[in-house]
């Protein structure tokens, strides 16, 4: 089980089988090959979880055996919107448990002096606002690339209550900030860190995700 940290926050559950994974992806000597191909892995825990998070109602099966299933069914259509660049690391993650699903992108970087999120382009489903959102971001540092982010998805006439931000790892900063600008929109984590740095990176952290996954 996912551990709520409240009733916004999910920190994914903290096995050995995740911090191993972690430990992988956080080592500053693991090539490029194998950061890609564990940070997937981890990726896909997170996609798992959020699912579980979806509101379902009851659906009676029959089964081969002439016997009845009390089973669920999912209500409602879902989509992804990714952070570009590091978040569109995680679309292949929710392609591969939610087959064709749409997926809308959101360009924004952060100032590299100044760590302040700029918007540059935003490209979205037309229906986006009657679906639930999966904002995808591997990293919550300060918080302002996700806040800007998600305001875009308000703008957009996206109900806040059905907007979930998967992400790897965050800083309690981060997680504070988001939180406290939306306090109706669920967090769902792979790691919650110590804190961030004078460059506003996450301490321990991984370092720049979107240059390990796709540059260096
Ligand atoms: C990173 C990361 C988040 C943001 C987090 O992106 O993927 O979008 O920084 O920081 P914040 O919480 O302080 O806003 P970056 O701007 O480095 O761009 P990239 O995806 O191209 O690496
Ligand atoms: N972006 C990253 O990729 N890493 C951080 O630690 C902070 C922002
Ligand atoms: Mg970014």
């Amino acid at each position: 089980m996912a551990h709520e940290i409240s009733d916004l926050v999910t920190l994914l559950p903290q096995t050995n089988q995740l911090i191993g994974l972690f430990s992988i992806i956080r080592d500053e000597n693991t090539p490029r090959s194998d950061f890609v191909f564990y940070s997937d892995r981890i990726i896909r825990l997170l996609v798992e979880e959020g699912l579980n998070h979806l509101p379902v109602e009851p659906k009676v099966i029959s089964t081969p055996t002439n016997e009845k299933f009390d089973g669920v069914l999912f209500l409602g259509k879902i989509c992804g919107v990714s952070i570009v660049r590091a978040g569109e690391s995680m679309e292949k993650g929710l392609r591969d448990c939610c087959r064709s699903v749409r997926i809308g992108k959101i360009l924004i970087q952060r100032d590299e002096e100044t760590a302040l999120p700029k918007l540059f382009y935003e490209k979205l489903p037309t229906d986006i606002d009657s679906r639930f959102v999966f904002l995808l971001d591997p990293m919550l540092a300060t918080g302002g690339s996700a806040i800007l982010a998600t305001k875009v998805l308000i703008n957009r006439g996206v109900k806040p209550e059905r907007i979930f931000f998967l992400n790897l790892v965050a800083a309690p900063e981060g997680i504070e900030a988001y939180v406290k600008a939306f306090p109706s929109i669920k967090i769902i984590t792979g790691a919650i860190d110590k804190g961030l740095n004078d460059k506003k990176y996450i301490i321990p952290g991984i370092g720049d995700f979107g240059d390990r996954y796709y540059c260096i």
